[in-house]
């Protein structure tokens, strides 16, 4: 039995309870509340504990179990995080979506760490938590994984600024149970011998939810749902009916971490507790446990997005060489080492790096200091620059090569090790940075603006290549205040121009929230738009047969530069398909009458006769027609030994199948829907070999 390593990504869910004030309240009560927190237990404007989310688990640990086929002889559950977004109200549906994100390997005979993440909305249209739970797999390790990242949590070299006593009853898992985790483990004695234990033991979650009141109750009193996130790590068994306390530090404004300790043994039972807790703007986008790069972040707009970044919960790698405005001298660490320290005094993580990304090794070096740091990479956000400004002429290659070198190979050196590691993990957002210098054009910036409209067209196919991968790539265009604008743009001006401005929109196309892929935006000042490549609808000189004369140019100029209608396409074949159809005939004007088919089933009658023996050259091939709606049916057609054979039916190893409507199918055989056209908009699906299908049109004349 071994684990199974290509369920990272895969979907698990979306898995749905119902449950109402009393399933709240019995979780309460399994986690100790009676009398003295009377709000989590009384109907009448009930509260309930931010920990109830783990009830989730529930349902959704079982089909972990399965997807990661992981030994469960010996399963525990390791790590837990919740990240709260919403407070849960006291009825309804919860539904939970999520997926295993990560093996870890501990080595041959020390286990291994399954990592699943999920995320729960309530039926009232919120999104609750995000819960992030860890499942050490004592059985399954020395399969040849990466280990798991060290996580350090420090506790502060002082007596807890809270200690809070629980004395749990020896019949507490009885009632806790009735949440959802009914394994025997926690109340069958015979059970619980074989396992090694005196007896059954406390549910590890059901001490969790002992903590979490504790923490309310010391740090929020009476608000729950001021609670934003809590981790933590089991590490102990803990037998009912002894008593703990859980010991808790404020370490920030916002922050503490914790620990539950049994009060009779010392031992610590709960270990590596994290909690924040504060007034938040409910439905916050967060990108807690996300991973971000951003290049060039020892300054300007680099810096503020990787302290937004960090604040909203990104663990940061600080990339910058500290070099002059225009790439050159010597390079420094201070500028990457200042963000670093910022972020850690405010509570974040971060980490520098002092690559340069014009280099190859420099790009793969930025992603393995994420890799070391911190695991992954879920966000880059490439954005290091400099200026070389010379009007053309003086334009020397060496300032030339220097810019591009930056800007677009830079782009490239750094997101290529990047995107293999978000294509592995099914996650990833890629920001460019371009400028509107080079979107629109601007004196004395020849190198500049091509490097920064380069990077539209590296996002342009980066887009398509990271679409199945849900890895979404866009760019920023900013104006903002900062060194290499600094002699540019007048002193007032410049105030109003913080590169604060930029970074919500930077974030927000970093976030998981983001809907958009392969779009350009303008930020700056607190104004933002979208920039795009708009094209023409055109026009059709002739027929195409008869090559236009250079005079047809000059007399249909209006025409062909027309932008009135314009169209902007997501990709080349979109945009092939249009100039497709600028040659069909509308199609209205065909009919049978005209010399085309009128039915489908006599386009496969005619189909050998129509068959061009020369151009099939030797080639055999199957193609299985599924045509949907009035008229049709499926077909298959036979090629072999230049002979053509069309039969009703369905054939089992067709080199290709295409499905199709009638109507559009007609349309297609008569000439007024063209192939290519029909196949980008959808109405032709071709399934197994495409490029087999490419020949349909050359082997028939109809
Ligand atoms: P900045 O000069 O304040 O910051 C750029 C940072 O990139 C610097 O800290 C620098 O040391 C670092 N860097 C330069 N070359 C590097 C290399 N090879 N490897 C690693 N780090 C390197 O500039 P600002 O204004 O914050 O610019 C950020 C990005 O935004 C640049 O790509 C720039 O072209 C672009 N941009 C800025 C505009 C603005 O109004 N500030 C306008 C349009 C685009």
């Amino acid at each position: 039995m071994a684990l199974n390593l290509d369920s990272i990504g895969k979907k698990i869910g979306p898995l749905s309870s119902d449950y109402t004030w009393k399933d709240a309240v019995l979780y309460a009560l399994g986690v100790g509340a009676g009398f003295s927190d009377l709000e989590y237990c009384y109907e009448k404007d009930l509260k309930v504990i931010p920990s109830f989310a783990t009830t989730t688990l529930y349902n959704f640990m079982p089909e972990l179990m399965v997807a990661s086929n992981v030994n469960l002889a010996g399963i525990l559950h390791g790590e837990e995080e919740l990240i709260f977004h919403n407070p849960i109200p006291p009825e309804g549906t919860m539904t939970t979506e999520g997926k295993i994100t990560d093996y870890f390997d501990k080595g041959e005979g020390k286990g291994a760490l399954v990592v699943a993440e999920s995320e729960t909305r309530h039926s009232n249209g919120k999104r609750l938590f995000t819960a992030r739970a860890t499942v050490f797999a004592r059985l399954d390790g020395g399969f040849g994984g990466k280990n798991a990242p060290k996580r350090e949590i420090v506790f502060p070299d002082r007596t807890p600024d809270f200690s809070v006593d629980a004395s749990p009853s020896a019949d507490q898992p009885l009632i806790y149970r009735l949440s959802g985790d009914v394994f025997q483990l926690h109340v069958d004695p015979e059970f619980a011998k074989m396992a090694g234990f005196e007896k059954p033991i406390m549910h590890g979650l059901c001490t969790h939810g002992f903590a979490c009141r504790a923490l309310i109750q010391s740090l929020i009193p009476g608000e729950p749902e001021k609670a934003r996130r809590m981790f933590n790590r089991f590490t102990k068994p803990l037998y009912p009916g002894m008593p703990l306390k859980t010991l808790i530090w404020k370490t920030g404004e916002g922050k503490a971490v914790w620990r539950v300790v049994n009060t009779e043994t010392g031992e610590i039972v709960i270990n590596n507790g994290e909690f924040e807790y504060g007034d938040i703007p409910r439905d916050e986008i967060r990108f807690d446990e996300k991973v971000a790069i951003v290049t060039g972040a020892g300054a300007g707009l680099g810096r503020v997005y990787a302290l937004e970044l960090a604040k909203r919960g990104a663990k940061v790698v600080i990339n910058d060489l500290g070099g002059a405005r225009d790439g050159s001298g010597g390079s420094s660490k201070s500028p990457a080492d200042k963000v670093v320290d910022e972020i850690k005094d405010m509570g974040g993580r971060a980490v520098a790096n002092y690559d340069n990304v014009a280099s190859p090794e420099g790009g793969e070096n930025i992603v393995k200091s994420a890799l070391d740091a911190f695991g992954t990479v879920d966000i880059l956000i490439n954005n290091a620059g400099i200026l070389r400004d010379k009007s053309f002429i003086k334009m020397t290659p060496e300032n030339w090569n220097a810019v591009l070198a930056v800007h677009l190979n830079g782009a490239y050196n750094v997101s290529r090790p990047a995107f293999k590691v978000m294509r592995e993990k099914g996650y990833g957002r890629i920001v460019m940075t371009t400028s509107a210098a080079g979107l629109y054009g601007n004196f004395g910036q020849t190198n500049y603006t091509s490097a920064k409209l380069a990077l539209v067209g590296f996002m342009n196919t980066l887009k398509l290549e990271g679409k199945k991968y849900n890895i979404k790539v866009n760019t920023i265009a900013p104006v903002a205040a900062s060194r290499l604008t600094e002699d540019v743009l007048p002193p007032d001006f410049l105030e109003k121009l913080k590169p604060e401005f930029v970074a919500p929109m930077t974030l927000f196309l970093c976030s998981e929230e983001c809907p958009v892929t392969g779009n350009i935006y303008n930020a700056g000042m607190g104004f933002y738009n979208r920039a795009a490549i708009v094209t023409g609808p055109g026009t059709v000189i002739g027929d195409g047969s008869k090559i236009p004369e250079v005079e047809d140019i000059e007399s249909h100029m209006n025409k062909i530069s027309s932008l009135k209608k314009g169209r902007e396409y997501f990709q080349l074949n979109d945009q092939l398909g249009d100039v497709m159809a600028a040659f069909a005939a509308p199609a209205g004007e065909a009919s049978d009458t005209d010399g085309t088919t009128a039915s489908v089933a006599a386009v496969f009658e005619a189909m050998p006769d129509a068959f061009n023996a020369d151009a099939a050259g030797g080639v055999d091939v199957v193609f299985q027609y599924n045509i949907s709606g009035e008229g049709g049916g499926d077909w298959y057609c036979e090629i072999k030994n230049g002979a053509c054979t069309v039969t009703a039916g369905s054939t089992d190893s067709p080199a290709c199948t295409l499905k199709m409507a009638a109507g559009d199918f007609l349309a297609m055989m008569n000439g007024t829907l063209p192939a290519m056209q029909a196949y980008t908009s959808g109405k032709l699906t071709i399934a197994g070999d495409i490029m087999k299908s490419q020949l349909i049109e050359k082997l028939f004349k109809f």
